[in-house]
């Protein structure tokens, strides 16, 4: 019987290898431009990790946790995002002794969702988290960044969100006016919805149910209940941006699924990604995060790219990859068992060279050994037989053309270069 991998996780290969190593590349290199350093942390946390952090009312963590017992009963958890292990990281190695604290990641999540175009149970993300700052500048410049990444990958119909969720000064009464706008509703809401009234209302925001929709679409907004201190801050934020010339739109319905966030969030859609699942990245502040933790007060933002959706639509979108296969490469073919470790020298000096490279493991007739090479989309082919191996003069022949260049590889060593130019 044929295994196949789990529902909801992707072998990554071909062109999705190269679209994904060019957006890590891009990312990398803005990383390092915007001051972040590396950090990797376990694919598995403690349980409390999660419930502390993204909050126990939220849909991650009632629904969807890869959560298990180890062998001696602890309760594990596979990531399903990376900000709260990266807040236990900071605050396990003190790592705020130089503030702000500019961290990026990559790495697999996990979370047991319904898996459709986009959306996976294993999926991969970039992001960062800035620790330390409450001055907005860092907001624009975190935003400034992740509206980088795609533009640097050629999109171009995104969409940036951008909301103020408010502090724990503003936000507790806001939910109350806003329960009590929903309270004469509640019976014409969704079984999830009728249920996050009284766990988490504002998760009411983020229902697709059309009823649901209609109902919040006249609700009042947090956007307009928020304090004098969030309102001033997120202004300077969104004059910031404009200043930056990033284009962005308020919307007034954006939540967010973690209890983390206050003030700034953040989402980046893609207009071109035709499913719902149309968010690349996302983010925004946690202020009281880090403290909730056993840490100092350190008021944090960050965000995520989703990888797997990044590629999707990049592939939609056709960018062009440089694939490495457009560099000229060469396939060795021998014409006898008795050249292969003559074959190998020959090979190891093509790798030395920098040039990719592979030989012929089956002894075959010129010609299919040719096709074989096309078929692997070499660009050259070098034949080696009696002649080749005793006078170290070889014959490269350029495959598209049929062209061919002798050379002695053991005296002309740099010759190689002008051949396959
Ligand atoms: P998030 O919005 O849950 O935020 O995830 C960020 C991005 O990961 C999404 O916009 C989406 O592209 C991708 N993503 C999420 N779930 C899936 C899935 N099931 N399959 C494929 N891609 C997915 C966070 O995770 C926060 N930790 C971001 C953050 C960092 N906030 C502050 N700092």
């Amino acid at each position: 019987m044929v295994i196949n991998s789990p529902r909801g996780t992707a072998d990554i290969f071909g062109d999705d290898i190269i679209c994904r190593n060019l957006i890590i590349e891009q990312a990398k290199k803005l990383f390092k431009l915007f001051n972040y350093s590396q950090i990797i942390t376990p694919a598995f946390e403690h349980t409390e990790v999660f419930d502390r952090g993204i909050g126990q009312s939220t849909d991650i963590v009632k629904k969807e946790m890869y959560t298990f017992l180890d062998r001696k009963g602890r309760s594990l958890t596979l990531r399903p995002e990376g900000t709260a292990p990266v807040v236990r990281a900071i605050i396990e190695h003190k790592l705020y002794s130089k503030i702000p604290v500019k961290l990026f990641y990559i790495g697999n999540m996990f979370r047991y969702e319904r898996p459709q175009k986009g959306r996976m149970r294993e999926f991969w993300q970039l992001g960062v988290e800035a620790a330390g700052v409450d001055n907005p500048v860092i907001d624009a410049e975190v935003i400034w960044l992740l509206a980088l990444i795609f533009e640097t990958l050629g999109f171009k119909k995104l969409k940036l969100l951008v909301n103020s969720v408010g502090c724990a000064d503003c936000r507790p009464p806001y939910i109350n006016i806003f329960k009590g706008y929903i309270k004469p509703h509640l019976e014409s809401l969704c079984s999830d919805c009728r249920e996050r009234y009284d766990t988490n209302p504002l998760r009411i925001f983020d229902c697709k149910v059309p009823s649901c929709a209609k109902i919040i679409s006249s609700s009042p907004k947090i956007y307009s209940n928020i304090c004098s201190s969030c309102a001033k801050h997120f202004n300077t934020v969104t004059d910031l941006l404009k200043a930056l010339n990033i284009p962005f739109v308020i919307k007034e319905e954006l939540v967010r699924g973690f209890d983390y966030y206050t003030r700034t969030i953040f989402e980046i859609i893609s207009e071109d990604l035709e499913s719902v699942q149309n968010a690349l990245g996302g983010g925004g502040r946690y202020d009281k995060l880090i403290e909730q933790f056993g840490g100092p007060p350190l008021p944090s933002i960050g965000f995520a790219v989703g990888i797997d959706r990044t590629i999707v639509l990049m592939k939609q979108l056709s960018v062009s990859l440089s694939k490495e296969d457009s560099q000229s490469n060469v396939f060795v073919i021998l014409l006898e068992r008795r050249f292969e470790k003559y074959g190998l020298e020959f090979l190891n000096y093509l790798r030395k060279c920098d040039i990719r490279s592979d030989i012929s493991f089956e002894i075959k007739k010129v010609g299919a050994q040719i096709k074989l090479a096309k078929k692997n989309e070499f660009t050259h082919a070098a034949v080696i037989g009696e002649d080749e191996a005793t006078s170290g003069n070889i014959t490269v022949k350029k495959l598209a053309d049929f062209t061919q260049n002798q050379f002695n590889w053991k005296k002309d060593p740099h010759k190689i270069y002008d051949i396959l130019k």
